[in-house]
C-alpha cells in the first residue's frame, strides 16, 4: 500500500481511499502478475503442504495413542476382564477405570461371570439391557421343569444342592443337636420303603390324640367333648401350628421393632387366596379343593356319602368367610 503523508488529514483521507483505488486498478497484484503455470504450480504446491502437514498430525497422534494403549495394556493386561476397552464413543465420557482392583478369586469369578452375561457388540447407548444382559439371553436356556431363569434362580438352585450335600452327610459326633435332628429328618423323609411300610398309622394316631377328624369318627364323633381351647393346647402340645381358629405368632412390634409382641390374627383359608373361594363352590378349582378333600376323608376311612355332605357343609362355611 503507498503511504503518503500528508499534512491536511481531510485531504490525506480522501487521498488514501483513491489511492487504494487506483493502486488496484493500476498495479496488479503479485499473485496476477505470475504466469497461468506458475499460478498452478503455487496451488499444487500448497495442497501438497497441507495434505503432508495432515498426515504428520495423524501419524503422531496414531503412535502416541499406540504408545499409551500399550502401556495401558501392560499395565493391566491380568485385568482385561475388569477394566474392558472402550467400546464406543460415548464411552470416552466415562471416568477412568479405578485405580484398585479387586483380584482376589471371588473377584475374578463374579467378573467373569458378569462379561459372560454381556453382549459387548451391542453399544449402550443404543440399549442398554442387551449390553447388560445379552449374553445371558444367548447363552441360557429355560429347563423343561421351570417356567423362568433367573440369576436368582442359578444362586437359589446352587443352595440348595450345597443344602443337600449337608444334610445328606452321615451324622457325626461334631454335630449340633438341631444338625442330628435336621440330618434325622430328612433321612426319615427319603426312607419310603419304611413310609410305606407304617402307611396311615401314624396319621390316624395323631388325629386320635387331637380329638378325631369329625367327618371321619361319623357316628362316634360326640361334639359336646370337643373344646377348641383344649383342640388348640393339644396341638400346640404335639408341636403343630395353632393356626386354624386363630393365627397365633411372636413378632416384631411395628410400633418399636426393639420389642417383641405376640400377635393374633384371623386364620389363613384352606386354599392359597380368598380370591379362589370368592368364585363359589361351583368354580372348577374350588371344586378340585373339595374333591382333594373327600378323597382324604375316604383315604383315612370315611363314608363317601358322609364326606361328600359333610365337607360341603364346611367348605360353604369356608366361602361364607372372606366374603
Ligand atoms: C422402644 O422400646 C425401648 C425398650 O423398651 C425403649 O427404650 C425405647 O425408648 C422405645 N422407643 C420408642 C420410640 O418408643
Ligand atoms: C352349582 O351347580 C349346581 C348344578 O350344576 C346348581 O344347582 C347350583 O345352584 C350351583 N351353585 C352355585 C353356588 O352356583
Amino acid at each position: 500500500m503507498p503511504e503518503r503523508v500528508n499534512p491536511n488529514k481531510a485531504e490525506s483521507q480522501m487521498t488514501l481511499a483513491s489511492a487504494r483505488s487506483m493502486s488496484d486498478d493500476r498495479q496488479p497484484g503479485w499473485f496476477s502478475r505470475r504466469t497461468r503455470m506458475e499460478r498452478y504450480l503455487m496451488l499444487a504446491a500448497t495442497t501438497v503442504v497441507f495434505v503432508v502437514v495432515g498426515l504428520a498430525i495423524s501419524l503422531a497422534g496414531v503412535i502416541y495413542g499406540y504408545q499409551s494403549g500399550m502401556l495401558k495394556g501392560s499395565e493391566t493386561s491380568q485385568l482385561a476382564l475388569i477394566s474392558a476397552e472402550p467400546l464406543t464413543a460415548c464411552q470416552e465420557t466415562l471416568p477412568e477405570s479405578p485405580s484398585e482392583k479387586c483380584l482376589t478369586k471371588g473377584c475374578v469369578q463374579a467378573a467373569s461371570k458378569l462379561i459372560d452375561s454381556m453382549d459387548e457388540a451391542v453399544n449402550p447407548c443404543d440399549d442398554f439391557f442387551r449390553f447388560s444382559c445379552g449374553g445371558f439371553l444367548q447363552k441360557k436356556i429355560i429347563p423343561d421343569e421351570k417356567s423362568s431363569l433367573s440369576r436368582f434362580n442359578e444362586i437359589s438352585d446352587d443352595l440348595q444342592e450345597k443344602l443337600r450335600g449337608l444334610v445328606e452327610a452321615d451324622p457325626s459326633d461334631d454335630d449340633s443337636p438341631a444338625t442330628k435332628m435336621v440330618k434325622n429328618l430328612y433321612k426319615s423323609c427319603m426312607d419310603t420303603d419304611r413310609i410305606n411300610e407304617r402307611g396311615l398309622n401314624p396319621l390316624k394316631e395323631i388325629l386320635t390324640q387331637m380329638g378325631g377328624w369329625p367327618v371321619v369318627e361319623g357316628s362316634s364323633w360326640d361334639s359336646s367333648a370337643f373344646d377348641w381351647h383344649t383342640n388348640v393346647y393339644i396341638n400346640r402340645k404335639l408341636g403343630y401350628s395353632l393356626d386354624y381358629i386363630f393365627d397365633f405368632s411372636v413378632t416384631t412390634n411395628i410400633k418399636n421393632s426393639t420389642w417383641r409382641i405376640i400377635d393374633i390374627d384371623q386364620p389363613p383359608l384352606g386354599m392359597p387366596s380368598r380370591k379362589y373361594l370368592l368364585k363359589g363352590f361351583n368354580d372348577s378349582d374350588v371344586q378340585a379343593y373339595y374333591n382333594y378333600q373327600i378323597s382324604m376323608a375316604e383315604l383315612l376311612g370315611a363314608d363317601r356319602e358322609t364326606a361328600e355332605r359333610e365337607l360341603k357343609e364346611s367348605l360353604e362355611f369356608e366361602i361364607r368367610s372372606p366374603m
